[in-house]
Formats: structure tokens, sequence, C-alpha cells
């Protein structure tokens, strides 16, 4: 089965991710799973845990710290305030064409081809070679949402190949990162994040009337439907771990979805509040390896769910979810809302 084959296995449910436990060996994965907040948070600090296991001369840090700093330095505050301003209108325009009447599925007709334009407009990629661009990220994507499946891995490669490319004039570093992660796993957030405000229709209802409440609200939805299940690291020396020891080479499993409903640092943590002022929230990670495109997902994930929540009513007639994707990423297949009326 691929990874955009849609699932519909209700246990598959990305908002419901496993319980924060103590941490374990898996031997059937031949891993540490490490899922309480405390846990994760001294594990993603932890700088002997390492990205690959390559030997640490062909991890070059040095280069890893440097593209860091300029993939931060092109994603500044005055561009990404450049970027809303091309944005939001394109969001509106794109709704506004939309029928009335009946259910649309709003992650076909609003944020994928939103978030496809967020993305050649934030790579500067050229506007006629978007369908192909998408195609490749697409291919992309899929293999870093389901990395057992090993039919995924062989395309990627070849598609990761032809996207840096196809985008080597691009003035932002990684570009071809950047489109997967604008045109791919942003849409992929955004359904779960809107699921859990369909979910919730009070705390929808909540955001419509306050729309001054979404930077908080925005981060709460991170925690609550943030879209990576897991990261790796692997152990370039035996170290202790708080209460484990874990030896030189293993690999560990860190369950960032898990850690984010932990009781201990979230309390009701089942709960979507979004009021709540929770500290510590993990959907991108944190310390030396934490997303470098976290404001940018921010900004833009504000812009089209403050569009959705204006505009769009859940349909009474849901269909049930299907899930995509696999055990790093599952998202939503479709959502289907109503146009609301405008007053
Ligand atoms: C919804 C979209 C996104 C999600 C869910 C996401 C999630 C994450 C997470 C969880 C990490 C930590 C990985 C780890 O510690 O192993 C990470 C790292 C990273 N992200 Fe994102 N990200 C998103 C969008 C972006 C965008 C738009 C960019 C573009 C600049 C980006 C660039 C990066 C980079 C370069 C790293 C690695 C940093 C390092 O190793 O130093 N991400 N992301």
């Amino acid at each position: 089965m691929s990874a955009d084959t849609p699932l519909n296995d209700q246990l598959l449910d990305p908002l419901l991710p496993p319980r924060p436990v103590a941490p374990y060996y898996d031997p059937s994965q031949d891993a540490w799973v490490i899922s309480r907040h405390a846990d994760v948070l001294a594990a993603l600090r932890e700088p002997r845990l390492r990205l690959t296991n390559e030997p640490k001369e062909v991890s070059d840090t040095g280069m890893q710290s440097r593209l860091r700093s300029e993939t931060l330095a092109a994603l500044s505050t005055a561009r990404l305030a450049e970027w809303q301003v091309q944005i939001e209108p394109l969001a509106y325009t794109l709704v506004d064409r939309l029928p009335g009447g009946h259910p649309i599925d709003i992650l076909r007709e609003f944020a994928r081809p939103w978030s496809l334009a967020t993305a050649v407009i934030v790579t500067g990629a050229d506007t006629s070679r978007a369908e192909r661009l998408a195609s490749l990220a697409r291919q992309v994507s899929l293999a870093t949402a389901d990395p057992a499946d090993s039919s995924l891995q062989f395309a990627a490669a070849e598609a990761n190949t032809e996207l840096k490319q196809m985008l080597r004039d691009s003035t932002i570093p990684r570009s071809g990162a950047v489109f997967v992660a604008l045109s791919q796993t942003l849409p992929c957030f955004l359904a779960n994040a809107w699921l859990a405000l369909l979910r919730h229709p009070e705390e929808l209802a909540r955001l419509r009337a306050e729309p001054d409440l979404m930077p908080q609200a925005m981060e709460e939805l991170l925690r609550y439907a943030g879209l990576t299940r897991k990261i790796s690291r692997y152990s370039g020396a035996t170290l202790k771990l708080r209460e484990i020891t874990i030896a030189e080479g293993a690999r560990v499993i860190l369950l960032l979805a898990s850690a984010n409903r932990d009781p201990e640092q979230f309390p009701d943590p089942d709960r979507l509040d979004l009021t709540r002022r929770a500290a510590g929230p993990l959907a991108f990670g944190t310390g030396p390896h934490a997303c470098v495109g976290a404001s940018l997902i921010r900004m833009a994930a504000s812009v089209a769910t403050r569009v959705v929540v204006e505009r769009f009513l859940e349909s009474p007639t849901i269909a049930p979810v299907e899930w995509c994707g696999g055990s790093v990423f599952r998202w939503a297949a479709s959502l289907y809302v109503l146009l609301r009326t405008q007053n």
C-alpha cells in the first residue's frame, strides 16, 4: 500500500497518539522508545544523540550550523511579513472562487493549492513549473511520512535530485526542502489542525468570535495536532539519559506527539483548549536541531486557519475520516465543510 492510499483504521487516528510511558527498549525496532515530555526534552538537548549513525567526521556539524544560520537569516521577520502580504489575499481569492451550497473538501480545494502557491512565492520558483515541482515534492514527502515503505525511498531520492536542480536559482537555502515543507507538510498539518477544530465546535466558535486568540490557538493546535509523530537519534557515546543508559551506536526513537500529550507537562492533555498557555510543545523539536521553518509555518498556518475559521462551517455530513501517510506523518485525507453565507 502506498502512503497516499487512504488508511481506514480508526486506531491509526493521528490525533490519538500513544500514551507517554517510561522509556523502554523495543527489540522489534532495535531501539529505545522515549515518549514522556521530560525524557524527550532531555534527549533533544543531549548533543551526543545525533541525527545519523554516520561517523562523526561525516556528519559535519560546522557546516550544519552554518546552513542553519543561513536559513534562519533568509526566513527573517521582515521576509515573513513580505510573504504574508502576498499569501493572505491569495487565500481569500481562492476561497471566494469556491461554490456554496454543498460540502467542499477544503484540503483539495483550498489547503493544497494555496500551500503550493505559497511554496512558489517563498522559493521564487517558476510558476509555470509549479505542477512538476509539486509532483516531485509529493514523492519526497510521502517517503518521509512512511520510511518503512522501501518502494517510496528510491523514487524519493530521484525526485529530490530533480527538485534541487529545478530550484537551483532560488535565493533561499535548502530551497528543495523548503518547497517540500510548504507545498506538502504544511497542508498535512493543516488537515489535522482543522480536523481538531471541527471535532471541537465550541473551540472553533471561540476562535471565530475572538480572532486575536490566533497566536495562542496556533500553539495549542501544534501541540494537539502537530504532524511529526516521531523522530530518530543515534547515540554517539554510551550515555545516561535521566533513568536509562544508552549504549554507543544505539537508535533512539522520540515520540514527539506523545510527549505533547504528557499530563505532567500539559494538564488535561487530551483537551483542545485554545486559551491554554502551555510551555514546551515539541511539534518542531527543540535544541540544536529545532525546526528552522517554525516561524514561517506558524505564520502561514495562522493565515490559512483564519480564513477557514471566518469562511467555513462544519458540514453536518462529514464522512468518516480516512488517513494517509505512515509512522512519521499521518494526516486526514479529506475534510468536508460548508461555506458560510456572508452577513
Ligand atoms: C508543518 C511543517 C513542518 C513541520 C511539522 C516540521 C517539523 C520539524 C521537526 C519536528 C524538526 C526537528 C527534527 C529533529 O530534531 O530531528 C524539524 C527540523 C527542521 N526543519 Fe522543519 N518542519 C516543518 C516545516 C519546515 C520548513 C518550512 C522548513 C524550511 C526552512 C523546515 C526546515 C527544517 C530544517 C532545516 C530542520 C533541521 C534543523 C537541523 O537539523 O538543524 N521545516 N522540522
